[in-house]
This record gives structure tokens, C-alpha cells and sequence, in this order.
């Protein structure tokens, strides 16, 4: 294999009829340890089909990785060169658009399923990741992309599939949630209660994309996507209010003071709504004002919480922790041995998403 490090066993086991189900994991920081962690343990969901063994880690530093635990004969820093040398199932989680993007492409393209964390590259390249998908009938799986390890993508595809979402909207980013909820409540300022954030693991590697909205409105496109069925233009969320600065980076101290003097929370809002009528879509990431006593203002912390309306359901609410390791692995976990059970892709039982990014969805369709 080209690249540091050393693999050991190499291409000829992948796919052997039988025998387990080779898993190459791309990354292995906050959550790809995690679950690195738990398929050295040899964890595999009961009744999942066929066992699960690691054909190899690709990481950056492999001193870094062999430091935290991971056996030097797993591990590489050549991916495109894991991946060609066999792979039954590309768990990704490197994070960031490029390498991840081709990655993620090639394995589909050759058939090969891949479930990933990344809603960076699942939110601007979701279309022609899921041409490619449907393609060649290798399920792509992105249920940890949204909320860490609470389950709502699948019960947007699945569960709500018998009717027609109109609305979705919530706290979707742990890291900025955490802040708010220290700076109201724990007395910390903006920039110890992003530290805490970075230190937990919620944070991006680069968390501008977290406090400014970014990180929310790549999980809102994910989320339109399974609710109304259309990839939207990333581009077209608003994350800022006229004039205003993005995200959570013009929220202050005394306007959580302020809010809270009135009863009220400010929360960093996700919302995506289609008209009934005309089909359009609106979508925004913007801090808002929401009842403190009301179940979006008691979400504190790392916790997520997305409201979902229907028309036959009216509004329900999931809530759970939306970031750090063990809770994303979690749900990488649960994808991956939904493929070795021979489950299919995250939107399940919906048709294609129709074609045009950013486009009104076409009546009717779902
Ligand atoms: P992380 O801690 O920064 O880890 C990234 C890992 O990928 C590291 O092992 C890094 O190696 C490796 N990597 C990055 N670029 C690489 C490259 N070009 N070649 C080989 N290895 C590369 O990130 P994370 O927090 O685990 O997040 C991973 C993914 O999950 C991201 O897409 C993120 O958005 C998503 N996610 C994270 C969370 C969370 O709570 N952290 C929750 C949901 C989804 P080195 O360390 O050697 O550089
Ligand atoms: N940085 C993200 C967050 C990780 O804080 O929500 C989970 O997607």
C-alpha cells in the first residue's frame, strides 16, 4: 500500500462470501475513535447479519492515533489507497469537503456502501451523492450528520413517510446550544463556554461553521431533504438577519440577560417551511427568542431538539444529545449494521429527490 503505515491482511478478504463484512473507517478523532473503539471490541448489534471486522483506519498523524489506542497494523494515512485495496463497507468520518467528497463518490460509484457523520459534504454534493447511490443500489447511509446519535432522519424517511411534512424546525447544533446555556445559566463567558464546547468534542475542527450558523444550515438542507424532497441550494439558508452578524456571534451577554428578564431564552433556530400552496421553501438559522418554559427553551446544553409538523400528525418533537462522540458513533454504528442487515439508504422508501437544488419542490411530492 502506498502511504505510511501498514495494513495488515490486505484486499484478498474483502467480500469473501461468509466471512465478515470489511469495514474501512476514514478518520478516527472524537467519533471515529468511538466507534474504532467499539469494532476492535468486536460490538455487533444482535440479529445484524454478518459480522463486522476492520479492514482499516485512515487518520493524518498516525503517531497521534496509535497514541490513542488504535494498533499500528490498523492503521494509514493513504484513504484513496484503503479504500482501493478493498473494503465491503467506507465508514467516513474525516470531516471537511475534500478528500471526504471524492472518497465517499468513488466508494458509492463502485457499489460499495458508505454511511458518514459529514453534513458538510451531505448538504452541498447530497444530490449527486444520491444519483450515484441510486445508481449503483449502494446504500448511503448519513443518519449521524443530524443530531448526533438521536434518531430523526430515518423518521422522516420511514416513519412520516404516509404523510406531508410542512414544517421542521429546532436546535441542531450542540456546540452553540452549549453556549447559550452556560453564558444564561452558568455565568461563563462566550469564549470559556466555546473552550468547553471544543474540549467535550461538540466543535468543529474549525468551529467558525458552528457559531455562525453554517453547521445548522447544512443539517437544515439535510432535514428539507428528507421533509419535502428537494435538495436546497446550501446557499439560499439565511444565517443572519438584515445587518446582523451570523449565527450566534452578535448574541451578548446582556441579551440573554435581557431575554431571560422577560421569561424567555434565546436559542440559535433551524426552520425550514414549505407553502402549502405554492410549494416554495424558506429556510433560516437565526437566534430567537422562545418561552423559557417552553420545550425548545428547557433544551439546554448539548441537547437538540426538531419539531416536525404534518398534516396528519400536526406537530411532534424529538430531542436528544446532538453532539460528541459516544452519542454520533452511536448512530454510525446503528448505520452500519443496518447495511450488514442488508437495509438501504437513509431516504429509505422516498422516491428520488427531485432535481433542482434550491428550486420549489413540485406539488404533491414528498
Ligand atoms: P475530528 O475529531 O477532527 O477527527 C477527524 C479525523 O479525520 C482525525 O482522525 C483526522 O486525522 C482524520 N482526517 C482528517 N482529514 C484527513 C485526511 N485528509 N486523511 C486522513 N485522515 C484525515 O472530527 P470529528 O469530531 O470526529 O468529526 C468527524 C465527522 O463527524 C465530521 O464530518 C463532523 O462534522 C461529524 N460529526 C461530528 C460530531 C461531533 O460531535 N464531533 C457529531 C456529528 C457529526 P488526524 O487527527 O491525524 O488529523
Ligand atoms: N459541531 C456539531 C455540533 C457536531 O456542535 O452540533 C454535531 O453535529
Amino acid at each position: 500500500m502506498a502511504g505510511r503505515g501498514r495494513i495488515e491482511g490486505g484486499a484478498a478478504a474483502a467480500g469473501r462470501a461468509g466471512g465478515p463484512l470489511r469495514v474501512a473507517v476514514l478518520g478516527a478523532g472524537t467519533v471515529g475513535r468511538e466507534v474504532v473503539g467499539a469494532l476492535i471490541e468486536g460490538w455487533s448489534p444482535e440479529g445484524s447479519g454478518r459480522p463486522l471486522a476492520l479492514a482499516g483506519v485512515a487518520v493524518r498523524d498516525l503517531a497521534k492515533a496509535e497514541a490513542a489506542g488504535i494498533p499500528a497494523g490498523l492503521l494509514t494515512d493513504a484513504p484513496a489507497h484503503l479504500l482501493a485495496e478493498g473494503a465491503d463497507i467506507v465508514v467516513e468520518l474525516m470531516g471537511g469537503e475534500e478528500p471526504a467528497r471524492t472518497l465517499i463518490a468513488a466508494a458509492l460509484g463502485a457499489g460499495i456502501p458508505v454511511v458518514t457523520a459529514n453534513k458538510y459534504v451531505v448538504a452541498r454534493h447530497g444530490a449527486e451523492l444520491e444519483a450515484i447511490a441510486r445508481r449503483t443500489q449502494a446504500p448511503f447511509r448519513f443518519e449521524a450528520a443530524v443530531m448526533g446519535g438521536t434518531p430523526i432522519l430515518r423518521l422522516l424517511a420511514d416513519d412520516l413517510a404516509g404523510t406531508r411534512v410542512t414544517a421542521v424546525r429546532g436546535i441542531v447544533n450542540g456546540t452553540t446550544n452549549h453556549i447559550l446555556t452556560e453564558m444564561a445559566t452558568g455565568g461563563l463567558t462566550y469564549e470559556a463556554a466555546l473552550a468547553g464546547a471544543q474540549a467535550a468534542g461538540y466543535a468543529e475542527a474549525d468551529p467558525t461553521g458552528d457559531v455562525e450558523g453554517g453547521d445548522a444550515a447544512d443539517k437544515l438542507v439535510i432535514l428539507a431533504r428528507l421533509a419535502f424532497g428537494t435538495w436546497l441550494d446550501r446557499s439560499a439558508v439565511t444565517v443572519a438577519r438584515p445587518g446582523g452578524r451570523p449565527g450566534i456571534t452578535g448574541v451578548s451577554a446582556d441579551d440573554l440577560a435581557a431575554a431571560a428578564a422577560r421569561g424567555s431564552a434565546i436559542r440559535l433556530l433551524a426552520s425550514a417551511t414549505r407553502d402549502a400552496v405554492t410549494a416554495s421553501m424558506d429556510a433560516s438559522v437565526l437566534p430567537t427568542e422562545v418561552p423559557r418554559d417552553s420545550p425548545l427553551g428547557g433544551t439546554n446544553g448539548v441537547r437538540n431538539r426538531i419539531e416536525i409538523e404534518s398534516d396528519r400528525l400536526g406537530w411532534i418533537g424529538v430531542e436528544g444529545p446532538g453532539a460528541g462522540g459516544a452519542a454520533t458513533a452511536a448512530a454510525v454504528l446503528a448505520d452500519r449494521a443496518a447495511i450488514a442487515a442488508g437495509g438501504g439508504s437513509t431516504w429509505g422508501v422516498l422516491p428520488p429527490a427531485t432535481a433542482a437544488a434550491g428550486r420549489p419542490v413540485e406539488a404533491g411530492a414528498r
